[in-house]
């Protein structure tokens, strides 16, 4: 699954934490898999009806449909989320959660991927990526957006960080 250990369910509640859910709108997960960020961001306190789930890969999408069927599922690529949003008719997010290994994605690819997400998710909207690396996994200072890194937790002896970016 990318250059990233799938996450374990304490990671989930470390993400579940990120959630803003006072705020409106569809919290995205970018990078679904097997569903087990989904499973902690719902019990974290996220209604299934409001996650919408991204992933690109058919055989996992098809068994997130199965095993989340409350929730949105887009099968796609989230380098393509603009116009992904857009056929969805989805407008402000409350907050992303992403797991895609963004780390790895030229320039170009990360800036397709967070800017439209930053732009539905408004002032004060955060898209929260998690990595395994010691630096931030996004160009912040190419892309000119903030960055923080504002939770740790190991995994599988390796630590996991948790960045959030936004524009504002
Ligand atoms: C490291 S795995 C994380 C899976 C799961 N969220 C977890 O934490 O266990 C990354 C996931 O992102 C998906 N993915 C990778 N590139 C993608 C892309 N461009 N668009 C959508 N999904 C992508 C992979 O298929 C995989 O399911």
């Amino acid at each position: 699954m990318g250059a990233l250990l799938p996450s374990g369910p304490r990671v989930a509640g470390v993400l579940a934490r990120q959630m803003a859910l006072e705020r409106a709108g569809p919290v995205l997960e970018l990078g679904a898999g097997t569903g087990t960020i989904t499973r902690g961001l719902i019990a974290g306190g996220c209604p299934p009806e409001r996650l919408v789930l991204v992933e690109s890969e058919a055989e996992l999408a098809a068994h997130l449909r199965q095993h989340y069927p409350r929730t949105r599922l887009i099968r796609g690529d989230a380098r393509k989320i603009d116009a992904l949003l857009a056929q969805a008719g989805i407008g402000r997010l409350a907050t992303v959660i992403s797991t895609l290994p963004i780390k790895w994605f030229p320039l170009e690819e990360q800036r397709a991927v967070v800017m439209p997400c930053l732009r539905q998710l408004g002032p004060r909207g955060y898209f929260v990526q998690i990595t395994n690396a010691p630096t931030a996994p996004v160009d912040a200072r190419q892309l000119r957006i903030n960055a923080a890194r504002v939770d740790a937790v190991w995994l599988h002896f390796l630590p996991v960080q948790v960045w959030r970016f936004w524009l504002d």
